[in-house]
């Protein structure tokens, strides 16, 4: 029987460690959350960071604007964030309506309080080793690989997907670990050529069902990064069901999903403790 990668397990031995360094940190850290817009998904997503951030002790203030707010706008609260010294991290949630360049606005935050990663000031550091606030999807992604002691050196590992959020850092992170990495896409040809060679998979694409079991390689391990809605239910980009017979695989919802919460959380406590200087 092949395990089932749990990463609501993982998630929550890193949210309860988060706490115990919280509970001693006399300055409590404050998270804040941008939010445009309702789209339903987003308002899950920040629901639940929001939430597991106070579990942990975290202060949290959410920023709620209208769908048609401009861009203009969004920025004057990314510079009162960035100015505000009692907020130690801030996101703004994804995806934006259409008046808003997103990258744009992410190129606003200040570095050091950056918590989901995404300036190209913390890809730059991260990508010449030096210490930066890293993305959490792929970072979580590595801490799942961690926990369950999958041997990445040497390891010939494939990365479906090479969007800057996800695909290209953890690209990176896994090549830091001695990894053999190869990075596929939509223009990759023969997909699972580079699956069935591969004793790692991750997939994030956002397609449900497009990595099957005759991709996989008996034995190997497959994290599902991807999310997409379907029918009201989240799928993953695995089918779950026929690759668990023949690898270990994570499930959707219950996989990569917390991990990106629980490695937010984390960051936000770095970055109130990069500011202290410790
Ligand atoms: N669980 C979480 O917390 C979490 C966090 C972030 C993202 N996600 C999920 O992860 C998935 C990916 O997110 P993202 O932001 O990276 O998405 P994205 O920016 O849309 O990137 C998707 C990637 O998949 C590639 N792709 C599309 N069709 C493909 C195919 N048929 N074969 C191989 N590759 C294909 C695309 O290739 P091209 O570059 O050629 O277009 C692109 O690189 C989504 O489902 C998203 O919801 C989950």
């Amino acid at each position: 029987m092949y395990r089932i990668l749990k990463g609501k397990e993982v998630a929550d031995s890193m949210l309860e460690e988060t706490r115990v360094i919280v509970e001693q940190m006399e300055r409590k850290p404050h998270l804040a959350i941008v939010l445009v817009g309702n789209d339903p998904a987003s308002e899950v997503y920040v629901k639940k960071k929001l939430q597991k951030a106070e579990t942990v002790g975290i202060r949290t203030t959410m920023k709620r604007m209208d769908e048609n707010t401009s861009e203009e706008d969004v920025l004057k609260i990314v510079e009162q964030l960035n100015d505000d010294s009692d907020v130690d991290g801030f996101i703004v949630q994804a995806p934006l309506p259409k008046q808003i360049d997103f990258t744009k606005i992410v190129e606003m935050i200040k570095p050091e309080k950056d918590v989901d990663g995404w300036t190209s000031a913390n890809m730059g550091r991260m990508f010449v080793g030096l210490p930066a606030l890293m993305p959490a999807t792929p970072l979580g992604v590595m801490k799942m690989l961690e926990y369950y002691e999958i041997e990445l050196n040497g390891k010939n590992v494939t990365v479906i997907g090479r969007s800057n959020v996800v695909g290209k850092p953890l690209a990176l992170m896994l090549l830091k670990k001695n990894a053999t990495v190869t990075v596929c896409h939509s223009r990759t040809k023969n997909l699972s050529v580079h699956t069935k060679n591969a004793d790692v998979v991750v997939a994030a694409v956002g397609k449900p069902g497009l990595v099957t079991a005759n991709m996989i390689k008996e034995g190997a391990y497959v994290i599902d990064v991807g999310t997409t809605r379907v029918d009201g239910k989240i799928k993953g980009d695995v089918l779950f069901e026929e690759v668990i017979k023949k690898a270990n695989c994570s499930p959707v919802p219950g996989g990569a999903g917390p991990m990106t919460v629980a490695v937010l959380i984390s960051n936000v406590v770095m970055a109130a403790q990069m500011t202290a200087g410790k």
